[in-house]
């Protein structure tokens, strides 16, 4: 047997098993990055100062973005990431040196770096051999049940309203992970729908679904398009770990263009920035999902994503939504955040 078949049998056997009882257990503290809830008060309130400020301006050109007017699309892309900067710009007034400490390591946790998932020159086996890695870190880290708890009330409320099963369709679904989890967790009672831009990376779910026997459709499709899902019909658009790959325009008019498509609602749900998960996905990436993709990503993901209080920002900005549309953010374990909005709207 060659020497790398030999490491990768005794690290199946004998690491991963070890590592997960560790995950696990660390996780059963329910470990929250102190950085970032230390701060939390002064985020909200920055982000209803930015909304406030930038609101009627990103509303002026909605229409025209709408229309998929090009000028118009620029214009309002530079208009939410100005928006997004003026929100980190501000400064906590609270002024005891704990916070000025937690504020300064804040200001230097955010960066732009690329990842290589995002560059095509990079060997596609090496991408799905890292996006498979990250479907396993995501079952390590009970992830997929905690979208589910956050998806929940959007799939009780199409119920409500009649639109059974409840058609999903999850965007920029990489590995398809959580749209296979829905379909075996919620059999009948949905119908899922999965799409991304690389079907390499759809492939990895095409195999997952046929092994167990789940129903789920994939289409090789933009996410910030759209217009698949609403010409088949839909009744939830969901999108997870993936805004950060979108500059902070994109991701506002995906919300803008998943809550016009649903009949019911979106969900959107991402890690957030910490340097406490920083260390530690780097950490268990390394050992558990062994991809220098996943790790390298991993570690460039958690200082470029997003805040809950961004992303209920860009819930705010989003162009023309619905008018009955309620945006809720949240939190949950171990790092994630989301923006749930419910629309409901007539039929499909
Ligand atoms: C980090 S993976 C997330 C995969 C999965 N949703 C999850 O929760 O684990 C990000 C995915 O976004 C996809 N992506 C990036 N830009 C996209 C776009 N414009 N349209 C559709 N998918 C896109 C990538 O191909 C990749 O599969």
């Amino acid at each position: 047997m060659p020497a790398s078949d030999l490491v990768s049998s005794f690290l199946r056997r004998r690491v991963d098993p070890s590592l997960e009882r560790f995950v696990r257990f660390a996780m059963s503290f329910e470990l929250r990055d102190p950085i970032r809830w230390a701060l939390a008060s002064h985020r909200r309130d920055a982000m209803r100062r930015t909304a406030a400020e930038f609101v009627l301006r990103a509303q002026a050109l909605a229409g025209a973005v709408v229309a998929r007017d090009a000028g118009a699309i620029e214009s309002y892309d530079r208009l939410v990431a100005a928006a997004i900067d003026h929100m980190r710009s501000l400064r906590t007034p609270d002024t005891s040196r704990l916070t000025a400490l937690y504020d300064a390591l804040d200001q230097r946790l955010y960066r732009n770096d690329p990842e290589l998932l995002d560059d095509p020159a990079f060997p596609a086996a090496a991408r799905s051999r890292g996006l498979d890695g990250l479907h396993r870190l995501n079952e390590l880290l009970g992830s997929y049940e905690a979208f589910l708890l956050a998806l929940m009330p959007l799939i009780e409320l199409a119920e409500q309203s009649g639109h059974t099963p409840v058609r999903i369709h999850d965007l920029a679904a990489g590995h398809a992970g959580f749209a296979v989890f829905l379909e075996q967790r919620l059999g009948s009672r949905v119908v899922m729908e999965a799409s991304d831009i690389k079907d390499e990376y759809l492939d990895l779910g095409r195999a997952r679904a046929r092994e167990l026997g789940a129903e789920v459709a994939f289409f090789c499709e933009d996410a910030l398009a759209i217009d698949g899902p609403r010409e088949r019909g839909v009744d939830i658009l969901i999108c997870t770990q993936s805004v950060h790959h979108f500059p902070p325009g994109m991701v506002a008019r995906m919300i803008g263009e998943a809550a016009r498509a649903a009949t019911t609602g979106v969900l959107i749900a991402d890690a957030e920035r910490s340097w406490l998960f920083y260390g530690l996905v780097g950490l268990v990436s390394a050992i558990h999902g062994r991809s220098w993709v996943l790790t390298h990503d991993g570690m460039v993901s958690l200082r470029r994503m997003f805040y809950e209080e961004e992303l209920g920002l860009l819930a705010a900005l989003a162009p023309s939504l619905p008018a009955a549309a309620h945006i809720e953010t949240g939190t949950f374990l171990p790092a994630h955040a989301f923006v749930r909005i419910a629309c409901v709207r007539g039929s499909r």
